[in-house]
């Protein structure tokens, strides 16, 4: 009797552990917080770019669209023969490019098949709260979103990825973005490099580190948030591209969780940028680096016919390796980069009725916004439909050390009126939804609240988001 029990006792603790085990080595969304290995991209068989596919519309009919994303988990090769848990929108690691015109009726089916609740929001875009996809719209288990909006602002290059509470920055890690293109007439008519995965080119920049089994290591005891040890573009550790002697057009994402990149190429030539993060520049800005934040989109144009066929060259961030551009044979190049671009019309500063100012504070899990943390049940600011507010942003200085903050505003784009008093750069002068703030600087923008609803604002360094950076503005009649 008494060894009956005793055998059926260990049978069962057998079983627990062995579903336990399992259950652990088949868990999909696995993130280790244990000890990096180094990855060297020099031993390593470089990548070719991957390109992300544009996502086919199933509405036949002109100017309506239907988009069907389905939100998932899987595995990535990014080492050698090893996989990593990864999760993506269609396929394993990030997702399809959303190609849109202004004036279309888009009508989006999104399925969440993860194990967890997660959102869709549309970074950038112009749209009412009840479609912006932020913490209020949470997708559940197994459950499809269906917003609809029509496209309603200039081209663009725009993204989405998932903000839940305590959620966004390891699904965002573990791969979950996308890209949005927004065409109009005007993007049309310029003879600019515009074939998508030929001379137009998505390259979404973050970084990752990985542990000895091949798994993404995610490190958030850092005051700056979760920092990797690798560039990966488009999903592929600092991989290379085969380009022909002709300008290209590079659209170009920060979609890492924390860090900042400051690009150049490594013979420290020039390039152009033509785009921030609304859309065109007035006209385009001849620079030989790019700083770019995190959330911050901008659009540049290399000219390759300036090297020779069999160069290799690097783009970098700091000392850090992003990729590789091989140099290939002459080419019939017939686009142009215009001398203006697009008609952007400055805010009048007259005619702003608000006036806001946000305090960013602290480093690490000691962040705050204007004094206090998120709360999804207080709404800490009002707008009036269509008025027009200047806000006053501010990093400050802490005991832990001086940091700046990439501040985010949902549903709107604005402009930067000046940077401690002075006027922004050339490049910051077009439309603006992600700011850089640094250390110690106040920042002045000017912003028009044209869509209704509940609208997130935040500093999108994801662990400061998460640990409460973060305010909500409702705008009504
Ligand atoms: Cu890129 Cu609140 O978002
Ligand atoms: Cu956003
Ligand atoms: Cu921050």
């Amino acid at each position: 009797m008494k060894n009956k029990w005793y055998v059926g006792a260990l049978i069962l603790g057998i079983a627990i552990i062995f579903i336990g085990y399992y259950g652990l080595n088949k868990d999909s969304t696995r993130i280790n917080q244990g000890k990096n290995v180094a990855v060297n991209s020099t031993e390593m068989d470089l990548r070719e770019l991957p390109i992300p596919a544009l996502l086919e519309d199933m509405n036949p009919k002109v100017g309506i669209s239907d988009y069907y994303l389905s939100v998932q988990t899987g595995t990535t090769n990014f080492i050698e023969d090893k996989l990593t848990a990864t999760m993506g929108y269609n396929g394993s690691y990030l997702g399809p490019v959303l190609k849109l015109t202004r004036g279309e009726e888009v009508n989006m089916h999104i399925t969440n098949e993860l194990n967890d609740t997660t959102s869709v929001h549309w970074h950038g875009l112009e749209v009412n709260g009840t479609e912006d996809g932020g913490p209020h719209q949470v997708v559940g288990i197994d459950t499809t979103w269906e917003p609809t909006f029509t496209i309603d602002q200039p081209a663009a290059t725009l993204w989405f990825h998932p903000h839940v509470i305590g959620t966004t920055a390891t699904q965002v890690y573990l791969g979950l973005a996308g890209l949005i293109l927004i065409e109009d007439e005007n993007s049309k008519s310029l003879n600019l490099p515009d074939e998508y995965g030929v001379n137009d080119i998505p390259l979404i920049i973050q970084d990752r580190s990985f542990d000895a089994d091949g798994f993404f290591i995610y490190n958030d005891n850092m005051m700056n948030g979760v920092v990797g040890d690798v560039i990966i573009v488009n999903g592929a550790i600092t991989p290379y591209l085969d380009v022909q002697q002709v300008k290209m057009r590079f659209r170009i994402v920060n979609g890492a969780n924390a860090s900042n990149f400051n690009l150049k190429l490594n013979d420290h030539s020039e390039f152009y940028q033509i785009a921030s993060d609304g859309g065109l520049l007035e006209k385009p800005v001849l620079s030989d680096s790019l700083f770019i934040s995190p959330g911050e989109r901008a659009e540049i144009i290399i000219d390759f016919s300036k090297f020779n066929e069999g160069e290799k060259i690097e783009l970098k961030s700091g000392n850090k390796q992003v990729m590789t551009f091989r140099i290939g044979g002459e080419s019939n190049d017939l686009t142009t980069i215009p001398e203006t671009l697009a008609k952007i019309e400055p805010i009048d500063e007259s005619v702003a009725t608000g006036m806001k100012t946000i305090e960013l504070d602290g480093a690490g899990h000691m962040v705050s916004l204007n004094g206090r943390k998120f709360d999804m049940n207080r709404i800490d600011d009002n707008v009036v439909l269509g008025e027009v507010e200047i806000w006053e942003i501010t990093a400050n200085g802490t005991m832990m050390g001086k940091m700046g903050h990439p501040f985010h505003i949902h549903g709107t784009q604005f402009q930067i009126l000046s940077r401690n008093g002075k006027e922004p750069g050339a490049n910051e002068q077009g439309w603006k939804d992600t700011v850089y703030i640094q250390a110690d600087e106040t920042v002045r923008i000017i912003v028009k609240f044209k869509n209704e609803g509940v609208f997130m604002y935040h500093c999108h360094i994801l662990e400061h988001e998460e640990a409460g950076m973060m305010g909500q503005l409702e705008v009504k009649e």
